[in-house]
C-alpha cells in the first residue's frame, strides 16, 4: 500500500542533508554564540538560520502542515503537540558540540499526525550518517537496516553511576548510539520534544524500548525519557534514577 507521508519524509530526508550542509560550512566560519534561558543554554546564528532552510522549504511544499522548532519556541511560538501533521525540529542538536568544533552534531526533524511520530531523520552531519525511521517499517543508518544490541551488560549514554557511561552531547545521536547497538541505553532528565522525536522512533524501530524515568509510558512532552536495547535495562535504568518533574514542553 502507499505510504502517505513517503513524500514528506524525502522531503526531510533531503533537507536535513542540506541543513548539515550549511552546519557543516559554518563550523569553519560562523560559530558566534548568544545565551537563551542560561548561561550554558547556547544559540548561534547558525541554528536560527538552520531552522528557517527547514521551516521555508517545508511551508513551500507542504503549506498546511505545523511546526515545533526549538528556535521557533525560543522566540515565543507554541509548543503544542495537535493531531495536525506536524514537523519537530531541532536544526542543531549539540549546539555546545558545534560551538566546540566536538565533532557529534545532528540536524534531528520528527513528524507527528495525531500525536504520534510517523518517521524520523537524523542527520549526524559531520560523521555524514542518515539515520532514518518510518513507523512500522524499521530504522536505517545511510539504508543499511538498524538492530539494537541483545548485550545484558550495559554502556550507557548518559550519567548513571551503576554503567560504564559514554555520552557525545547531542541526545539524537545518543539514540542513534542505541539504536545502531554501540550503547545499550540512553536516559535523560531535561531534553525537550525537539531533541528525542526522531530518535525515540529511530530506537523503537530498531527493536528498542521507550519508558518514562518513572517506568510509565514515555511521554515526548514531559521532558524526560529511558531509550534502551531491551525492557529489562530499561528497568534497571528506571530503578536508578531519582526521577524529579521539570517543566513541561507543552505547558501553557
Ligand atoms: C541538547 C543536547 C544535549 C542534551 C540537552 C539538549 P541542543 O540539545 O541534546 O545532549 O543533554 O538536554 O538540550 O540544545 O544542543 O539542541
Amino acid at each position: 500500500m502507499a505510504d502517505v507521508w513517503q513524500s514528506s519524509m524525502d522531503h526531510a530526508v533531503a533537507v536535513a542533508r542540506k541543513a548539515g550542509e550549511m552546519v557543516r560550512g559554518a563550523l569553519k566560519d560562523d560559530r558566534t554564540v548568544m545565551t537563551k534561558s542560561s548561561a550554558v543554554d547556547l544559540v548561534t546564528q547558525t541554528d536560527q538560520k538552520v531552522e528557517q532552510l527547514i521551516i521555508q522549504s517545508v511551508k513551500e511544499k507542504f503549506p498546511t502542515h505545523r511546526f515545533i522548532g526549538e528556535e521557533s519556541v525560543a522566540a515565543g511560538e507554541s509548543c503544542n503537540l495537535t493531531d495536525d501533521p506536524t514537523w519537530i525540529i531541532d536544526p542543531i542538536d549539540g549546539t555546545t558540540n558545534f560551538v566546540h568544533a566536538f565533532p557529534f552534531v545532528a540536524v534531528s526533524i520528527g513528524f507527528s499526525v495525531n500525536k504520534q511520530v510517523e518517521f524520523g531523520v537524523v542527520y549526524s552531519c559531520l560523521e555524514d550518517k542518515m539515520f532514518t525511521a518510518r513507523r512500522g517499517r524499521g530504522a536505517f543508518c545511510n539504508g543499511e537496516p538498524l538492530q539494537v544490541s541483545e548485550q545484558t551488560d550495559a554502556l550507557v549514554t548518559h550519567l548513571t553511576c551503576v554503567f560504564r557511561v559514554r555520552g557525545a552531547g547531542t541526545a539524537a545521536i545518543n539514540m542513534c548510539l542505541v539504536a545502531s547497538g554501540c550503547a545499550e541505553a540512553y536516559y535523560e532528565i531535561g531534553i525537550h520534544v525537539w531533541d528525542v522525536a526522531a530518535g525515540s522512533l529511530i530506537v523503537s524501530e530498531a527493536g528498542g524500548v521507550l519508558l518514562d524515568v518513572d517506568g510509565g509510558d514515555v511521554d515526548l512532552m514531559s521532558r524526560r525519557i529511558v531509550a534502551a536495547n531491551n525492557r529489562t535495562i530499561a528497568e534497571r535504568i528506571v530503578k536508578e534514577i531519582e526521577s524529579f518533574t521539570l517543566q513541561r514542553d507543552d505547558a501553557p
